[in-house]
Order: structure tokens, then sequence, then C-alpha cells
């Protein structure tokens, strides 16, 4: 089959095409996604490829009907796809641990999505709470482990309603696990600032952290080019924000990195820009590609919630298709339009709705 080139002329070469499953799920991460797809859609027509989107309604309004985020067979359903775009998980009725631990959490397992990478960066147009920084003085990446650690189900409530109630909470480190994902933080450091900072908390968690810490030692050496240093996770929270030029790429837990990342969002600009990405780096399985924000019951329904994370996010998903020169086109329209300034969204200070934002996007791309 043909595609058509910018100048319309049909060109002979094969068309690539991709299945993209979308959850737009819950509150905000509906509107969200409805207008990354656009962006996306334009992205693929102008660098001659398509995507095939199919959308499941897995989300707290299924659960309500049906007691299921999912169905049974949801994660074998999801595992035919190139790749999935999420909007968000979560809304008021429904206990989160129930929501999350129904769709999101599940997803990240079974399809060994064990990377979850976040990057922040101050874009052009926004400003940071740290009103003096420039935006290469503010921009990383964290990598948080996905699969394990403090998000565990081992654990129980005893005794409950006795005064002698207790709840045990265990956390889970394997040597697999913190090894592989302290190893893909040397192997990304290689490709931007030489320098990795791993989150710690060694003085206080004593089998855990040691543990983690001793693993991040023994990789290290293998990096010899690769600045290695460790914080703990109380004192790097606060050079996050006094010293951001000082951090790229950040390592850290599942619960250290889920903290650390809101925290980066909020100082390059807030979580309605930042985007992330649950890989799977040997591509086993699809990769899984959300905003760090979550369904924003605050503001759902009202048609102003900030698309860009999830375009951002979308753009991630591109680059993880092979399609890094479509991925470019997204993040340069992203700063062509934050940066005139015009059509932007309440929470950067604009007055534009959420449609209009990823509209003005998309006719950038
Ligand atoms: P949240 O990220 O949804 O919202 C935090 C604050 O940021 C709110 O004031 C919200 O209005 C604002 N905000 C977030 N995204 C925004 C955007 N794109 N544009 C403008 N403002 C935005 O966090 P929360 O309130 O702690 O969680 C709400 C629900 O989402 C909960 O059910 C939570 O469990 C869930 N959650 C889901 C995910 C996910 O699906 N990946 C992530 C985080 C939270
Ligand atoms: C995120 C979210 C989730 C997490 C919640 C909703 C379980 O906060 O993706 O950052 O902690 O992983
Ligand atoms: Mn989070």
């Amino acid at each position: 089959m043909g595609t058509v080139s910018d100048s319309g002329n049909k060109v002979a070469e094969t068309a690539r095409s991709y299945d993209i499953a979308t959850i737009p799920g819950d509150g905000i991460g509906v509107d969200v996604t409805v207008e990354a797809c656009k962006v996306l859609d334009a992205a693929a027509s102008k660098h001659g490829f398509s995507l095939r989107w199919t959308e499941f309604d897995y989300s707290c309004e299924r659960y309500a009907k049906t007691g299921a985020m999912m169905p049974e067979d949801g994660v074998e359903t999801l595992s035919g796809f190139d790749a999935v775009l999420l909007g968000a998980v979560g809304f008021p009725g429904v206990p989160d641990h129930v929501s999350l631990w129904g769709l999101l959490i599940p997803l990240r397992r079974a399809f060994s999505q064990y990377v979850n990478l976040r990057p922040v960066r101050l874009l052009p147009g926004t400003t940071s709470v740290l009103a003096d920084r420039k935006a290469d003085e503010l921009e990383m990446v964290i990598v948080r482990e996905n699969s394990e650690g403090e998000y565990s189900t081992l654990g129980g409530r005893h005794n409950q309603g006795q005064p002698g109630e207790f709840v045990l909470q265990e956390s889970v480190f394997t040597r697999v696990g913190v090894e592989r994902i302290i190893r893909y933080a040397f192997e990304l450091a290689r490709t931007r600032s030489l320098r990795v900072c791993s989150a710690t908390k060694s003085n206080g968690i004593v089998h855990t952290m040691p543990f983690w810490d001793e693993i991040f030692e023994l990789v290290s050496a293998d990096y010899p080019d690769v600045e290695a240093e460790q914080c703990h996770i109380d004192a790097l929270a606060a050079r996050m924000v006094q010293r951001p030029d000082r951090l790229d790429v950040v390592v850290a837990s599942n619960l250290f990195g889920d903290i650390l990342s809101d925290l980066a969002a909020a100082v390059t600009g807030g979580l309605g820009l930042a985007p992330s990405g649950n890989i799977n780096p040997e591509g086993t399985h699809p990769s899984m590609f959300e905003a760090v924000h979550g369904s924003a019951p605050d503001i759902a329904g009202q048609g102003i919630a900030n698309p860009v994370a999830q375009i951002l996010a979308g753009a991630m998903m591109l680059g993880q298709l092979g399609e890094t020169e479509a991925a470019r086109s997204v993040d340069v329209a992203v700063e062509q339009v934050l940066a005139e300034g015009r059509v932007i969204t309440p929470d950067l200070g604009g007055k534009a709705t959420t449609e209009q934002l990823g509209s003005a996007i998309a006719a950038a791309v």
C-alpha cells in the first residue's frame, strides 16, 4: 500500500501501521486521551504511517456496572497490541486500592513493564516555581522501579477491631529486579549526562535499602565512565528543589520514584506537563504510556485539564515504536504552542480548554 507524502504524491514505500489499545479510564484521563490520539494521528499522517486504535472501557464506571475494572481476559486481549495508551485510573466511589490494583498495577506487572520512565524538563513558555532556573538546569528523568518494592500484596490485617489490632505491609526487593532497573539507569545515563543519582534510605530502612545500595555499587563498577552518587530520599527531595541542576538520571524504588516524579513535575511547571512510560525493555510485551498525573476528580468534566502530559506520553510511545521523527515533531509542536502562549490551559495561567490546546498542538504538527 502506498502512502501520500507531504507534497501529495503517492510514494511507493510500504505503509507502516501500529495497533494501539487505548484505555481512557477515569476523570480527566478521558479528556486528555482524546487529545493525545488527535495529535498522534496528525504526526502519523505527516510521517507516513498509521495508528489503528482500539478503545477499551476499563474504568471505575465499568466496575460500578460489572464489579470488575477489566474483564478476566483483559490482560490477554491487550497483549496482542503494539502498545497501550492509558488515561488515568481512579474515581471517588471506588476505593483507590481496588481500582488501581484492578487495572493499572496488574497491567504493569503482567507486561513486565519494570521500568517507569518519567522525564521532566522546563518547557518554553512555562514558568517553574523556581523562577530563576533555565531550561538546561531543569531537565531530568526519574527511572522508577515499576514491578516490586514497596508495592506488594504481602502482609495482612490482624485482630481487626481489637485493641491489639495491627497491619503488616511487606516490601519485596529481588536481586534481579533491583539490578535490572539500576543497569537501565546507567545505560540511559550514557545517552545523557553520564550521571546517575540513586535514591536510598539506608539510614532508616535496615533491610531493603542497604541491599539496594549494595547492588547500586556493584552495577556502578561496570560503568566507570558514569558518575554514580547515592542520596537519601529526604535530602534528595530538598535537592530537587534547591539544586535541580545537579540531577539528571535519578533511579529509585517504586514508591520513592512515584513521589519524586510528582515533585519533579511540580518544579518544572506542574503535573499537566509530565509524561510517563511503563516500559518493557525486552519488547516481550507491550509497553504502556500515560501521564504522571491521575484522574483529577477536582477538575473532571470541566474540559480544562492540560492535555500536554498525555500528548508527550504519546510522543514517548511513538519513540518506543521506532517512529523517532514523528515523536520529535510532537515534542516540537508542544514546545511551539507553549512558547507562543496564546492557547494554554488554566493550570498554566491561560483560558484555553483541553480541546483547544490539543487542537492547537495537532495543527502545529
Ligand atoms: P492527580 O494527579 O489526579 O491530581 C493532583 C492535582 O493536580 C489536582 O489538583 C489536579 O486537578 C491537578 N492536575 C492533575 N493533572 C492535571 C492536568 N492534566 N491539568 C491540570 N491539572 C491537573 O492526583 P490525586 O488527586 O492524588 O489522584 C486522583 C485519582 O487519580 C486517585 O484515584 C488516584 O489514585 C488516581 N491516580 C491515578 C494515576 C494513574 O492512573 N496513573 C496516577 C495518579 C493518581
Ligand atoms: C502513578 C500513580 C500510581 C502509582 C497509583 C495510582 C497506584 O500514582 O502512576 O504515579 O503509584 O504507581
Ligand atoms: Mn504517582
